[in-house]
């Protein structure tokens, strides 16, 4: 039984296949295969996924696939669609697919979850009808116009992501915003421009134990219970919703039961956006788009469950990946939609890929033996180009990127889009080929590598298809590199020594801690004070 998958006949099979490719040149390779972007592309229910630009050959495709199958990705992927406790740390399993799904039955651990998963859906639906249609009133009789959400990571950059995305389909007179940030500059100034008459908070947190969330959403309570004067009641009853998988919290904060939207403890912060967490979403965009966002997303769980290796586009986007990590040594991936909608799904992705996948020991303990997720950044194009694009071009770093792209734009403007689709093709182009020029300081050197994603129109379904096509993409790693995807004890250390920090800046408290620390803590506890 081989302790890391780098111990396998298959990886070793990728390593020396690496040797023969690493050298070659993204030209040569075009130059040898007129066919490649017809071998190196695929579609699937409308969406394009371009892999051509990838420093890969025929080869490395079946040996990857090879790969998968030794690691038995599907095996662990339908362990996972049907219900099996695949986040093993935790015991529970990870059944964000079973929240977009339109069986009618799927039975975990002897229970059907879809009665519940139906019921939520039309509680969903309810509440976003009181709120859009102007039903559902603040403290004084006003609708509501403004909501906030507070909540942080998985309970923040899903929804933040997809309803910016999604600006060009959302109510017009519905203002959504998001507030995560512990530092009052997120909260304050949110709270400054908005009517305590016309407001609802949602304080979306699965643990309800958050820091950063509770505290905002003490100061949220505090705002609104002091501009309600005598009607407090009644704003906190009609003003404050909680999405949540702790209900005993959401309630002792003071919840009214009818606004507490539950999910449950198998749905993962960071793969949540499909549960109740994307009810400020689905406030946005209506019940009807978000079911179609769920739609597209069940329909990327289709292609990613029954398409071979070679045409699956989740399936490939990992193997890719893993080549790129750890074949090629890039342990960088640059995410480049060129679409001012998608702007947050680099930080959406950051979260998805790295809290995920940044690990490197196995369930029982034992080092996974090679590099796992990449570091994920990235941003809007085209704004990046004039950032730090010059790096890509001639930083002697190896970085790969995922441009993405839609056929067509949501605004009318006209004289905007094919400038936009110009550069993000530009880009590709100038950094797989390069140019030589007679001045080395001109020359771009290229064979930087990319896949490019084009979507017909950013719509809900196609953006459910996008983000599921991502999530697989991670779990799909994760069962290669043999790692769980799905907890997080990593982030756990500083969120206790900051519980220890804190006595100390707020009180002066005697501080056991390292001398740097100690120091720190000590220079900003005497300037952090009005003398
Ligand atoms: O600290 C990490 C984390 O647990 C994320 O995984 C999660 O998305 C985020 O905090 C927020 O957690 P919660 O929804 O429980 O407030």
């Amino acid at each position: 039984m081989p302790i890391s998958i780098a111990d396998t006949p298959a990886w070793q099979a990728l390593a020396q296949h690496a040797e023969s490719l690493r050298p070659r040149h993204l030209r040569e390779l075009f130059a040898d295969d007129a066919t490649r972007f017809a071998r190196f592309s695929l579609e699937t229910d409308g969406l394009l996924f371009d892999y051509s630009k990838q420093r890969v050959d025929a080869q490395t495709i079946a040996l990857l696939a090879n790969l998968a199958r030794e690691a038995d990705v599907r095996g662990w992927s339908e362990r996972m669609f049907a219900g099996e406790p695949v986040n093993t740390s935790e015991r529970r399993p990870a059944l964000h697919t079973a929240l977009r799904s339109s069986a009618a039955t799927l039975s975990v651990a002897g229970e059907d979850v879809m009665p519940a998963i139906r019921s939520s859906r039309a509680q969903m639906r309810g509440f976003c009808d009181a709120v859009r249609s102007g039903r559902l009133r603040g403290y004084s009789g006003e609708p509501i116009r403004a909501i906030v959400n507070i909540g942080i990571g998985g309970s923040d950059l899903g929804p933040r992501m997809a309803t910016a995305a999604l600006a060009a389909f959302a109510h017009p007179s519905l203002r959504i915003h998001y507030v995560s940030n512990l530092d009052a500059a997120d909260l304050a100034p949110v709270l400054e421009d908005l009517d305590p008459r016309s407001t609802l908070f949602i304080v979306t947190s699965k643990t309800f134990t958050t820091l950063e969330t509770m505290t905002n959403a003490h100061s949220a309570r505090d705002w609104l219970l002091t501009a309600a004067g005598d009607d407090a009641d009644a704003a906190m009853a009609q003003q404050f919703a909680a999405v949540t998988a702790n209900a005993g919290e959401a309630l002792r904060f003071g919840i009214a039961a009818g606004m507490l939207f539950e999910f449950s403890e198998w749905v993962g912060g960071r793969f949540s956006l499909w549960s109740p967490v994307g009810l400020p979403l689905a406030l946005a965009i209506g019940m009807d788009a978000f079911e179609q966002m769920l739609a597209g997303a069940e329909r990327m769980d289709r292609h990613f469950r029954e398409a071979p290796t070679e045409r699956n586009l989740p399936l490939l986007m990992a193997l890719i990946g893993i080549w790129n990590i750890d074949f090629l040594g890039a342990w960088n991936l640059s995410i480049s939609p060129y679409s001012q909608s998608l702007r947050w799904l680099p930080d959406y992705l950051q979260q998805l890929d790295m809290e995920s996948n940044g690990k490197s020991l196995k369930p029982d303990g034992t080092p996974v033996g090679v590099h796992t997720a990449p570091v994920l950044w990235g941003g809007a194009g085209s704004n990046t180009q004039h950032a730090y694009f010059q790096l890509l071009h001639q930083g002697g770093w190896l970085i790969p990127s995922d441009f993405i792209a839609c056929a067509q734009s949501d605004y009318p403007l006209s004289g905007h889009h094919d400038k936009l689709l110009a550069n993000c093709l530009a880009q590709a182009e100038a950094l797989a080929f390069g140019s030589s020029n007679h001045d080395p300081l001109r020359a771009c050197p290229g064979n930087q590598p990319s896949s490019t994603l084009l979507l017909p129109r950013l719509t809900p379904f196609t953006l459910g298809q996008l983000v599921a096509a991502y999530e697989h993409k991670i779990c799909a790693q994760a069962a290669i590199w043999g790692i769980n995807p799905f907890d997080q004890w990593g982030v756990e250390l500083g969120k206790s020594l900051a519980a220890r920090l804190l006595p100390a800046l707020e009180a002066g408290a005697p501080l056991d801690a390292d001398a740097s620390t100690a120091g720190l803590a000590d220079w900003l506890r005497r300037r952090g004070r009005p003398a």
